[in-house]
């Protein structure tokens, strides 16, 4: 039987350093309702992603949903079709109308000048997404929000420790969200959070994760249950002091992709520029020109081989049955179409060994050799 290679594998601490955590837990009886160690996990994670003010969550889509609410926004809120469908997902669930704009082909991130063409009187906001942990241009956005007066909410589920220019990313806007998702580069099982710009507002999402409560007996917003609970904090306290090691692990077999592709025209990748400090949560290479047929036909043969690389983000947002037909797409979309069709998330994670990556890259590698009898095959993004 073939080994199966997966996306990726969650990292875990040693399972030895987790029961002392349980035990504590035990003793307390406190399982949840802002304990201890979720205190304890609030004041370390803000410490280490170098950020003020940090709300944990159960999951990053209550977070999302928790933070549009909080900004008690209306009418249409300008977006990406080329993310995750839960950004898109928290819009609506608030009763929000999703505007997508396109986004930039090397990026995959909004395009700062389809942003503004896509403000109109009804805009409240925006939703960008640091796409694959890639930076968006955080600076245009700002601007364009200044100018415009509108909210702006980064979805960062994929940005856990990225920097431009020894600074966190996650300080931008009126709102962060993060996911820690088991598939995500740092996990609590299922986990998230806000990053909130203000002391004011991270008690406003305080106040919204639990029901929107302030004391025993006044409730003053509708709020929600959005509470991480303490196995997750405790998960996320032993995370934290293995992300650094987990993090080098990674870049080196981005690198080693990296060096693979480099010489290959017909396969293109994500390339950050030096003032970033990354965190390779994904490896997504492109391939083929039109249509996703020659992409989806790689896609084929690594799964043959037991290799479940996952196109994301395909099909993008604004072609899913539930958005499919519906007048939330002023422009055309087609970089975010394109890059649709050409995406395959390649496996990356702590653990993957070079015998494996280096398989992976020769079925890519030998499908293009075969393929190229037929004449070379470029990507062009
Ligand atoms: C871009 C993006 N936004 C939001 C989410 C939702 O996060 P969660 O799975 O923690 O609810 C995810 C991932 O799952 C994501 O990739």
């Amino acid at each position: 039987m073939k080994k199966k290679i997966e996306v990726t594998k969650p990292f875990l601490p040693p399972l030895e350093e987790f029961l002392p955590y349980l035990e504590r837990i035990w003793e307390s009886r406190v399982l949840t309702n802002a304990g201890p160690l979720h205190q304890e996990f609030e004041s370390r994670l803000a410490e280490y992603l170098g950020v003020e003010h940090i709300s944990v969550f159960s999951n990053g889509t209550l977070a999302l949903i928790t933070a549009i609410k909080a900004l008690g926004l209306s009418g249409e809120v300008i977006t990406t079709p080329y993310s995750f469908v839960a950004t898109t997902h928290a819009l609506v669930w608030n009763g929000l109308t999703p505007v997508f704009a396109d986004v930039d082909k090397k990026t995959c991130n909004l395009d700062p000048d389809k942003i503004e063409k896509a403000i109109t009187c009804k805009t409240s906001a925006i939703l960008p997404v640091h796409c694959y942990g890639v930076p968006c241009d955080i600076d245009s956005i700002q601007r364009i929000a200044e100018d415009y007066r509108l909210k702006v909410i980064y979805d960062a589920a994929h940005a856990f420790g990225v920097k431009v220019n020894q600074r966190s990313i996650l300080s931008a806007g009126n709102y962060s969200v993060l996911s820690f998702h088991a598939t995500k580069v740092f996990n609590t099982f299922e986990g998230g959070a806000i990053v909130s710009a203000s002391k004011e507002s991270k008690q406003r999402i305080d106040r919204l994760k639990n029901f929107g409560f302030i004391d025993e007996v006044t409730v003053l917003d509708v709020g929600i249950n959005g509470k991480m609970n303490e196995l997750q904090a405790a998960m996320g306290l032993l995370q934290l002091s293995y992300f650094d090691s987990v993090m080098e692990r990674r870049e080196k077999i981005y690198k080693r992709y990296v060096n693979a592709f480099s010489l290959m025209r017909e396969v293109d990748f994500v390339v950050v520029d030096d003032h970033i400090s990354w965190n390779y949560a994904y490896f997504p290479i492109f391939v083929g020109g039109e249509g996703p047929a020659l992409r989806d036909a790689i896609y084929a043969l690594l799964k043959n081989e037991g290799i479940n690389a996952r196109r994301y983000f395909f099909p993008v947002i604004h072609r899913l049955d539930a958005y499919k037909g519906k007048e939330f797409a002023p422009m055309a979309l087609s970089n975010a179409e394109r890059l649709g069709d050409q995406v395959i998330c390649l496996p990356i994670y702590d653990g993957l060994g070079e015998e494996d990556q280096d398989h992976i890259i020769s079925i890519v590698r030998n499908f293009f050799l075969e393929k190229n009898g037929d004449g070379e095959i470029c990507c062009s993004r």
